[in-house]
């Protein structure tokens, strides 16, 4: 049985867990063993005068990470680190460890190189079921509202974000890119099954070393039929407000092993606040900045714009000049882009980047033009504009910074067990 349903039997019951030897202490004639299994640790006290000589010798020689089978009786005991103890009448190692590399007070360093070793730990364990969890209630959001999960090709000819820091590689003698966005074929996929979503990974080349940058991360995309940016913006608010919302009430346990207080998350519920572009440029420069016009909104920005914040933030109505080429522009005012990005409080950055197509052809090829992009490499994102086409909104969420934000982590590589980053491929 696993740990957490030992501890559920009553007072003196049998058990037998596996698993691994998570701390080890004692002398003489007591040993006690700290047992780690998916579901937690808990003690065992495993004595000499108590079991048969076999198990005796394999209690001793079980190292920390030893993975060890062990059957006793269960029994609430105030002293042991989680209120239970196994009072042990069997023990053996399935395995031996050898001493294991990572002990107390390592650096981030070392911790990601020995990374394939270091998901052992509770840290990792609690952060990898809230990443799992979070996948589970997005898909859970999508089925409720109706749409349907697809899955766009990752090995692609040119880039949805016009192209640049994109993965290339050689494809039988053809030069192939890394996906950075799935977002174009997902538009495809609207006049088939209508409203759509991702959940896949993105590769982006970006040559910054940040803590909110990875080179290959989960991104969530949607694209929806008909929606306008305003009930796009809806959309995104909706799901993430349902993603706090039930992570509040249905994981307290898990977010307060984290250092998570749920009510962080249970304060997350629509509507957010809705900021323009030209808004948080004055906010920026009455809070000690110097923003021109045109100037992009980075990281300092946003911690400037988000610190104060609860929940997140909306910035829209963003000059058209400064954003992607399939933006539909504001056909009251032109100028500007139907668009909107999401902002994580305090400082998390920026989380979804969403807006309202282009569906007019020509529209989509005078701005290609203007973004010097070759439409070649687009013939049949084009030939969407010709047959039948209609207004349609989504967005990108990147996964690990959300979860980024919702645990408080420092950085987010522990939003995913194996970072790629700019100096990282290994483990
Ligand atoms: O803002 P981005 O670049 O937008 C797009 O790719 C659109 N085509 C999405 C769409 O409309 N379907 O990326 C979307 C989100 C960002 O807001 C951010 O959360 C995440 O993807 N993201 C990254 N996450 C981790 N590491 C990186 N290097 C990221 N780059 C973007
Ligand atoms: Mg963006």
């Amino acid at each position: 049985m696993h740990i957490s349903e030992a501890e559920k039997e009553s007072e003196g019951k049998a058990v037998e867990i596996r698993g691994w030897v998570h701390r080890k202490r004692g002398s003489g004639g007591i040993l006690f063993i700290v047992v780690r299994d998916s579901t937690g640790i808990i003690q065992a006290a495993v004595k000499k005068d108590k079991v048969d000589a076999k198990s005796w010798e394999d209690a001793q020689k079980a190292t920390i990470e030893s993975s060890i089978t062990l059957s006793g009786t269960i029994k609430a005991d105030k002293r042991a680190p989680t209120g239970f103890e196994i009072d042990a009448n069997k023990f053996s190692t399935m395995h031996v460890s050898e001493p294991f590399p990572i002990t107390e007070y390592q650096s981030a360093e070392l911790l990601l190189d020995k990374r394939h070793l270091w998901i052992r730990s509770q840290r990792m364990n609690q952060i990898l079921k809230v990443r799992s969890i979070v996948f589970r209630y997005l898909r859970d959001f999508y089925e409720q509202k109706g749409f349907w999960e697809v899955t766009p090709p990752l090995i692609t000819k040119a880039g949805g974000e016009g192209g640049a820091d994109m993965f290339g590689f050689d494809y039988f003698g053809e030069k192939a890119y890394l996906t950075q966005t799935s977002q174009l074929y997902l538009e495809a996929l609207v006049p088939s099954l209508e409203n759509v979503y991702s959940l896949v990974p993105s590769f982006r080349a970006e040559k910054s070393r940040t803590i909110k940058h990875l080179a290959e991360y989960w991104h969530l995309e949607a694209e929806a039929a008909f929606y306008s940016n305003e009930e796009n913006m809806k959309l995104q608010e909706d799901m993430i407000s349902y993603l706090c919302q039930r992570l509040a009430k249905e994981q307290e346990a898990l977010l307060e092993k984290l250092g998570v207080d749920k009510k962080t998350l249970g304060v997350v519920k629509g509507p957010f606040k809705k900021i323009t572009y030209s808004d948080a440029l004055d906010y920026l420069n009455k809070h000690g900045e110097k923003k021109e016009w045109l100037d992009d909104i980075g990281t300092e920005d946003e911690r400037i714009l988000t610190e104060k914040e609860d929940k997140p933030i909306f910035i829209y109505k963003w000059p058209a000049k400064i954003k992607a080429f399939y933006m539909r522009a504001d056909p009251d005012d032109p100028e500007f882009a139907l668009c909107s990005d999401m902002e994580a409080p305090h400082g998390h950055g920026e989380i979804i980047g969403a807006s309202e197509r282009i569906w007019n052809l020509k529209e989509l090829e005078e701005r290609m033009k203007l973004f010097k992009i070759d439409p070649k490499n687009y013939y049949w994102y084009l030939d969407l504009k010709r047959y039948g086409s209609i207004p349609h909104s989504g967005f990108g969420m990147g996964t690990e910074r959300v979860i980024k934000w919702m645990l408080n982590l420092e950085h987010i590589r522990d939003a995913i067990p194996f970072p790629r980053m700019m100096n990282r491929l290994e483990p």
